[in-house]
């Protein structure tokens, strides 16, 4: 792997990098949504847990039709979540204790309440702003029929009429209209967007959709091969709307704005990408730099998977002269103490959709494996992106009521897909369940809190030796000097020897920091004069290692 040098530039190459979903984190104020105030009152605990930065979710002002990913305003904050002056507050403390503050932008699409669309809406055919989005006029004599097959990701057609026969595009909810990424005004009103927030002060974005922005809108518009699927079809960069090569320069331009600050600010792409090189593309220097490729969200509890994709994760961000990001779980995906117990090949959104009833996972198991792969998580170089809640081991809340979702999937999908609300409950602080488990002082919670949240409280698990928290506070601690001591320390491959190595993964830094897991297998001696420095599964140093457990040691 290339050694990339390390300034105040890089601070982000080997950071853990804790993501909070605002309206979960804390409350306040007491009327059930997470606000900037909450953090700020918790950023001790952000401090005490070791985490070089946050990513925060979108915060602002937005109908809620997909969680805040419809943006109204992008230059304010939602009155419910606090306003300019909570933020500007927020990220003064957090860099006083020493933490970076990366925000989400949402260049894909905006909210359908955003006044440029409702201008476009409003104006008519030959409006000018209707050039911002994607209008199109419906096939057929009367126009009836969507002008491409495209489908919205969260199911039904990608196109909403909106009278005389047009329609306007949205790759996600009707509420979601995707803008035009082809009409310069576009290009500089979120230059100047970026500018806005760069200048109060953010560390950097995360980029949502980021592989979504370039469409090819030549007419006539052409049909995908397979509507449904929502990842680029094409590894040449030719499908209509995911992953073309035009998104690549929208970036470079956004690098020569990032590259203005001193030091210049990061970026991190999502892309739902599959798995090809291509993904590795938006890492490159001259664009954002960082991009979440979710190889280990994608990977079942496996030796062979989890070797595999870290390898090629390592030789993909090295080919393009950048360093790893890994992530485990986010806002999106079921918790990893929950979806771990799934077996290969499990249909993530089925199970969440059958109330974890098919199949039935071991929940004991699932929660042994998460610590085991937080422990590989944490060794590994790079930047790491830990979940809100993942440090207290917090499973996928399963048993959400039809009447309590919020996610847009489940409507979308004719009440099929319950979507994303079971990882979004808010977080449990203390155990008394008539402030909703501390996330305020009143009770109230925008989506309920099962009772079993009690047991994963922060004050139940702080100072507990066996807790998941306490095994993130020393993983963290430890990291410091035996992961992020180099800029990027090598990472090689121990080949097994003896019992149980078909199952056990052997990683080695060059910091000297070991990291062994064993999978599936029979247990496995560690090595003689192993200094151990951590466990997953709370053992006492020398015991062999049982399945699902993760050591890191040096070898004296
Ligand atoms: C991204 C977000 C997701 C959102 C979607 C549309 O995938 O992470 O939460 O629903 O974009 O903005
Ligand atoms: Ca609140």
């Amino acid at each position: 792997m290339v050694d990339t040098g390390m300034s105040d530039a890089d601070w982000w190459r080997k950071a853990v990098i804790y993501q909070i979903y605002p309206r979960s984190f804390r409350d306040a104020n007491g009327d059930g949504i997470g606000d900037l105030k909450g953090i700020d009152t918790s950023i001790g605990y952000l401090r005490d847990l070791g985490v070089d930065a946050i990513w925060l979710n979108p915060f602002y002002p937005s109908p809620l039709a997909d969680g805040g990913y419809d943006v109204s305003d992008y230059r304010n904050v939602d009155p419910r979540i606090g306003s300019l002056e909570d933020f500007d507050r927020l990220l003064n403390h957090c860099h006083q204790a020493g933490i970076k503050v990366i925000i989400d932008i949402v260049p894909n699409h905006c909210s359908d309440q955003h006044p440029w669309f409702r201008r476009a809406l409003a104006e008519g055919p030959g409006s000018p702003y209707r050039d911002r989005f994607v209008f199109r006029q419906g096939k057929g004599k009367d126009h009836s029929q969507p002008p491409t097959n495209w489908v919205s990701n969260f199911g039904g057609s990608a196109w909403e009429p909106c009278g005389q026969g047009w329609f306007y595009l949205h790759l996600f909810a009707k509420e979601q209209p995707d803008f035009n990424w082809g009409n310069e005004l576009v290009r500089e009103d979120f230059l100047y967007t970026m500018r806005f927030w760069c200048d109060r002060g953010v560390d950097g974005f995360r980029v949502d959709v980021s592989h979504g922005l370039a469409k090819d809108l030549t007419d006539p518009l052409r049909d995908r091969t397979d509507p449904v699927s929502q990842v680029p079809q094409a590894v040449d960069g030719s499908d209509p709307i995911f992953d073309r090569n035009e998104v690549h320069e929208i970036y470079r331009s956004w690098r020569r704005l990032f590259d203005q600050y001193q030091p210049p600010k990061m970026a991190v792409a999502e892309t739902w990408t599959p798995i090809t090189n291509r993904v590795f593309d938006y890492a490159r220097s001259d664009e954002l730099g960082a991009v979440f490729d979710f190889s280990l969200v994608k990977c079942a509890w496996n030796r062979d998977q989890y070797m595999e994709t870290i390898r090629r994760t390592c030789q993909g961000f090295g080919s393009v002269s950048s360093t790893p990001t890994w992530v485990l779980a986010s806002h999106d995906v079921p918790r990893a103490a929950s979806r771990l117990g799934l077996p290969p090949g499990a249909d993530l959104e089925a199970w969440v959709s059958s109330g974890g009833t098919s199949p039935v996972i071991d929940q004991r198991a699932a929660a042994r494996r998460a610590r085991a792969a937080a422990l590989i998580l944490l060794a590994l170089p790079g930047s790491a992106y830990v979940y809100q809640g993942e440090e207290l081991g917090l499973p996928e809340d399963l048993e959400i009521r039809p009447e309590d979702v919020k996610d847009p999937s489940w409507e979308r999908s004719g009440h099929r897909f319950k979507g994303r609300d079971g990882c979004r409950v808010p977080l449990p602080w203390t155990q008394d369940s008539r402030s909703a488990f501390g996330f305020n002082r009143t009770g109230r919670s925008w989506l309920p809190q099962p009772d079993w949240f009690r047991d994963y409280a922060v004050s139940y698990e702080q100072g507990r030796s066996d807790s998941s928290l306490e095994l993130y506070r020393r993983a963290l601690a430890l990291r410091k000097e035996w992961v992020a001591r180099l800029p990027l320390p090598e990472l090689s491959f121990l080949d097994g020897q003896g019992k149980g190595s078909d199952e056990a993964m052997h990683l080695i830094l060059s910091t000297g920091l070991h990291c062994l897991t064993n999978f599936e297998g029979d247990s496995i001696d560690l090595p003689d004069g192993a200094r151990v420095l951590l466990r997953s599964d709370g053992s006492s140093p020398s015991q062999p290692l049982e399945s699902a457990a993760t050591v890191w040691f040096t070898p004296q």
